[in-house]
């Protein structure tokens, strides 16, 4: 049986034009991914802001198309589609928790918030019928109708907020959901529920999850799988126990190596300025880590299930040869 969904070195680049190619952005270069339906796995996209994590969600979600590569939806090239196919990928690829709160039309209850996927994707025969299945996506969910139906969403705490975004996509009997930063703004207990969430999906109902984030603590803790993403390239793949025990990439390493920060402030973004690259994909020059843009993309198998990007000058902890970049770890550290 063909992938569910396959992305081969896949690229995003925005901007420019043929008179103004200085001002590209190479926002993903030639991202290869796979997700096998009968497999569900939580699958991590990690990386700082600005490394193409959004891009990449946008590709997978086909509201973005690919600039170079190839995208097969069931092993159908995704730009030859059908109608019907396509109506049937945005049913089975949903994306959630994005922006929570603002997703929400506040003048709308959440009845409203539930039935319009019904309506546009003409899931239910009849009025009773479409109730049956608000019910039914609610108890998953672990929510009661008579507390959350005929309510603003106002009326309702973030926990349940965000429980209604998780049962209006199971609405569509998705086997995909990409869940791009969904703790990034909330609080402690709120990230639980939501990575709490995010496995029961997973486990209880076989859904695929692509869990898109900056925090390589939380990624550890629910993924099978995780991406390293910087500058647009994936640097480092594979099983989540091997990419972060047994970092390869220097990239890699120097995130791992800024874990253990008991500062929850600190974030990856100022690390990374700390060695002096510029995190957009425009500038012309290698970094320290032997990534300039568009590079060609080669990955090697360094141990079962754990590939890391080929490159000449940052492999396995080495720091490049001639270069004064210590892997900087921030003042303060
Ligand atoms: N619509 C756009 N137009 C131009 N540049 C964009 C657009 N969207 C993203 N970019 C650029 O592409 C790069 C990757 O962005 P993004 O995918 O949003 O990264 P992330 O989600 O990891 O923060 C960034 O340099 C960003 O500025
Ligand atoms: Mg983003």
């Amino acid at each position: 049986m063909p992938p569910l969904l396959e992305l081969k070195k896949v690229t995003k680049i925005y901007g420019g034009g043929f008179l103004n190619k200085d001002n590209q952005t190479i926002a993903v270069n030639k991202a290869s991914f796979t997700i096998e339906e009968d497999q569900p796995k939580i699958v991590t996209i990690a990386g700082e802001s600005g490394s193409g994590k959004t891009t990449m969600t946008r590709m997978l979600l086909g509201s973005i198309t690919p600039t170079y590569g190839e995208m097969f939806y069931r092993g159908k090239d995704f730009r030859k589609l059908s109608r019907r196919e396509r109506r049937q990928f945005q049913l089975e690829v949903q994306p959630i928790f994005q922006d929570p709160f603002e997703s929400y039309n506040p003048f709308y209850k959440v009845d409203h918030v539930l039935h319009a996927p019904i309506k546009n994707f003409k899931l239910a025969s009849s009025k009773d019928d479409r109730d049956r299945m608000v019910v039914e996506a609610l108890h998953m969910v672990g929510l009661q109708p008579d507390e959350t139906l005929g309510r603003f969403p106002h009326q309702l705490s973030g926990g349940q907020r965000q429980r209604i975004m998780v049962a209006r996509a199971l609405l569509l009997k998705p086997r995909v959901i990409l869940a791009d930063e969904p703790v990034s703004m909330v609080d402690a207990s709120l990230r639980a529920t939501i990575l709490d969430s995010i496995q029961t999906l997973n486990k209880e109902l076989g859904i695929t999850i692509i869990y898109i984030t900056h925090d390589l603590t939380t990624a550890f803790q629910i993924s099978d799988t995780i991406l390293i993403m910087y500058r647009g390239n994936v640097v480092e793949h594979g099983d989540v126990e091997r990419v972060i025990h047994n970092p390869q990439h220097a990239y890699t390493q120097l995130l791992i190596d800024s874990i253990p920060q008991p500062d929850p402030d600190h974030r990856w973004g100022e690390l990374v300025r700390a060695t002096g690259t510029d995190m957009v994909g425009t500038g012309k020059q290698r970094d320290i880590f032997g990534i300039e843009p568009g590079i060609d993309v080669e990955y090697d198998e360094v141990e079962p299930n754990h590939w890391v990007l080929r490159s000449d000058v940052a492999m396995n902890g080495q720091t490049p040869a001639g270069s004064s970049a210590e892997p900087a770890v921030p003042a303060g550290s």
